[in-house]
């Protein structure tokens, strides 16, 4: 997005996320009947506490810094690298424009017409499309994507990428990332089937809930829960500090009342949350149900979560996995990897982006 060059081949996926930089390098190894992929290189590099504060680089050294880390660790040689923005600093808006209008002709339609979409003065934005698909029952019209930033937003990303010597050609959002991250799992791959597919994206500060039809999102709700009610009820009750508590977190090895004490309530929470996330998807539109629960981000590692939240909501539920179906470079610790999975959705689908024309 965001008129930057798109070729065909190899990028790294880099999400910079509020805990994290998370970065994964795919190849291709095959095309058909479906695209397989090889994981060649992956890193998670912490980044500090204030580095990221609501989505937005605070700490830019510190970020590059970590980048950088990021990039040394994996051993990629990659330069080329895709970056997500989060939802909340992007206007996006599907208007109708006519079926024969060239790429360049419909630019400037776009162009023309932007104000009318954009609060902000046009000079300040940064402004992408991309078409969708005919009408519903109107073929002499193609349904429009715009997608629109704050220039600052895009640039932030772009500068702390090249100052840590990488080369930014796509600025994805984190959304559309996610989305096409879900084309790899292997619940979703039916093709008969149209199923509304809840994905649940649970990070550190924040819960997102996407609503997935006929390869659209359709419905997008945040809401303020997540990993640091974990880590906070951890540091409180065990006497840790911020890193303590993550650390020990990540690999289960809090305390002995952790399970009892703090597990079993916090999945009961996190399950009502996603219930409450999809009352309002219900209250708001025609839909009454969904098919399927996703959950991706970070604190969907928690150990049995799944079972508790399909129990709970009654909903066929599993935790994200953008690897199930690739194999992996013999350098890459395939144990690590999988137990990150779930919060490596958005540098995955990143990645991805290197391999479409
Ligand atoms: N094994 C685990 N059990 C429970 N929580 C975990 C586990 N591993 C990581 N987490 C939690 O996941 C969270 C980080 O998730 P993720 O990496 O998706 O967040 P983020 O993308 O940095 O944050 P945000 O999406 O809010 O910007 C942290 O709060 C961390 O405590
Ligand atoms: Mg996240």
């Amino acid at each position: 997005m965001f008129g930057l060059t798109r070729k065909n081949q190899p990028l790294l996926g880099i999400d910079i996320s509020t805990t994290a930089i998370k970065l994964v390098d795919l190849s291709r190894v095959a095309t058909t009947p479906v695209p397989r992929y090889r994981v060649e290189h992956y890193a998670f590099e912490p980044l500090p506490p204030a580095a990221i504060s609501d989505k937005k680089i605070v700490q830019h050294e510190a970020v590059s810094e970590a980048i950088r880390k990021a990039v040394s660790k994996s051993k990629s040689k990659t330069k080329q690298a895709a970056v997500a923005l989060p939802g909340a600093a992007v206007i996006t808006k599907v208007i109708n424009l006519s079926a024969n209008l060239s790429d360049a002709e419909m630019e400037e339609q776009i162009q023309y017409g932007a104000d009318q979409h954009i609060p902000y003065p046009l000079e300040e934005v940064k402004l992408d499309f991309t078409v969708l698909g005919p009408v519903p029952g109107n073929p002499e019209m193609v349904e429009v994507l715009l997608v629109a930033s704050r220039s600052e937003n895009v640039d932030d990303r772009v500068s702390v990428l090249e100052v840590a010597g990488l080369k930014p050609v796509v600025v994805d959002v984190e959304s559309y990332a996610i989305q096409n991250a879900c084309s790899l799992l292997p619940d979703l791959q039916d093709p008969k089937t149209r199923p509304v597919v809840g994905v649940v994206d649970i990070g550190a500060s924040a819960m997102t809930l996407y609503i997935l039809h006929d390869d659209r999102i359709i419905y997008t709700r945040e809401q303020n829960f997540g990993g640091r009610q974990l880590k906070e009820e951890v540091q409180r009750r065990y006497s840790l500090t911020d890193d303590q508590a993550s650390q020990r977190i990540r690999e289960g090895t809090v305390a002995e009342t952790y399970e009892t004490e703090v597990l079993v309530p916090f999945r009961e929470a996190l399950a009502q949350q996603i219930g409450r996330a999809l009352q309002f998807f219900y209250s708001g539109t025609t839909f009454s149900s969904i098919d399927r629960l996703i959950l991706s981000g970070g604190t969907a590692s928690t150990p049995h979560i799944q079972t508790v939240v399909e129990e709970r909501l009654k909903i066929p539920t599993s935790v994200a996995n953008p690897f199930a179906q690739m194999v992996f470079a013999s350098r890459i610790d395939s144990k690590q990897l999988l137990r990150e999975a779930p919060g490596m959705m958005v540098a995955v689908g990143l990645a991805l982006r290197g391999f479409e024309s």
